[in-house]
């Protein structure tokens, strides 16, 4: 094994040494900016959005966010992204998206695959090809009809403006009409071309595996932490341990973490608030100064 045992001061040592730490990221990392996530039980999106499954008719808080029902009747989740103000401009990265910055500002980053389509990672001006974002994200959309693309304010406008956002775009001297999509990837639709073969080869070169703010329900992310090199230790940083029950994951061959196992040598959980592991993570390694500065900026 890479550590000598599984202790958030070994994790920290080993950190110093690699050269491709790989992190996976969810909505957990961009609570403290005031976003909320999805399965928290109370604050999390799918316990507030009742009103929406009651008005459309629909059977769980999944549906919203389901490719299927976009295409019958993309209102249910224009809705939606009217009240999530979507796609949630004046909001400031987080601890979290700074400490991946800083990983890739010592040279360290192999890449962040993200869940997130907030685009919190990229404000923080890390370079483009360090981040995946495997679920898309507001920066364009698409008309499903003639596949015009919409940049970014333009989607914004069109979310805006109070109805199911049409196409512009003038076909044979009328408006084309189809409806806009933004790029976000939705349930029941395919991932980006790339990311198949883009994480296959990370995994392979992956030194230490990051998991942060996830609940690791959704395929394929939650494979990751199964298909890194045994030998890789990976750091979970969460409220609480994902993952650790094979009784209730072995329908989705979903990942397991053994940070209770006797032999475990590789898994380290630090649990509670995010941003404040992470700062107990960059006081260990020195960065906390600089970490602290980008934060303020
Ligand atoms: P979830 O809401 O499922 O999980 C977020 C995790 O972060 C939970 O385990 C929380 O306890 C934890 N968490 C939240 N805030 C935290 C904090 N401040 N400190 C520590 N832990 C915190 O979100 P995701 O796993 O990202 O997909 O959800 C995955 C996918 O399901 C999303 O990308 C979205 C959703 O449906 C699609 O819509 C296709």
């Amino acid at each position: 094994s890479l550590i000598k045992c599984a202790t958030v001061d070994a994790i920290a040592s080993h950190l110093k040494n690699c050269k491709n730490v790989l992190v996976l990221t969810g909505a957990g990392i961009s609570t403290s900016a005031g976003i909320p996530d999805f399965r928290t039980p109370g604050s999390g999106v799918y316990d507030n959005v009742q009103k929406y499954l009651d008005k459309y008719h629909l059977q769980s808080a999944q549906k919203l966010f389901s490719y299927e029902l976009f295409q019958q009747d993309p209102e249910p989740f224009y809705a939606l992204a009217r009240e999530m103000k979507y796609p949630n401009a004046n909001v400031k990265p987080t601890i979290a998206h700074h400490f991946i910055k800083l990983l890739s500002d010592k040279g360290v980053l192999l890449r962040n695959y993200t869940q997130n389509i907030d685009m919190l990672q990229s404000q923080t001006g890390i370079p483009d090809n360090k981040v995946f974002e495997v679920h898309g994200s507001f920066r364009s959309g698409t008309c499903m009809k003639c596949a015009a693309k919409l940049d970014k304010t333009q989607l914004k406008e069109a979310i805006f403006c109070g109805e199911v956002a049409k196409c512009m775009v003038s076909v044979e001297g009328n408006a084309c009409g189809g409806v806009i999509k933004p790029d976000i990837v939705m349930f029941g639709e395919a991932l980006p071309q790339d990311y198949l073969c883009t994480i296959s080869k990370d995994e392979d070169k992956c030194d230490l595996l990051v998991v942060m703010g996830t609940s690791l329900q959704v395929a394929p992310v939650n494979k990751i932490p199964n298909s890194v090199p045994s030998s890789t230790p990976r750091l979970l940083i969460n409220r609480e341990k994902v993952c650790t029950n094979p009784e209730t994951y072995t329908h989705m061959s979903a990942p397991l973490f053994f940070f209770d196992h006797p032999d475990n040598k590789t898994d380290v959980f630090m649990g509670g608030d995010i941003d404040s592991s992470l700062t107990e993570l960059a006081k260990k390694l020195g960065w906390w100064e600089e970490l602290e500065k980008m934060v303020g900026e």
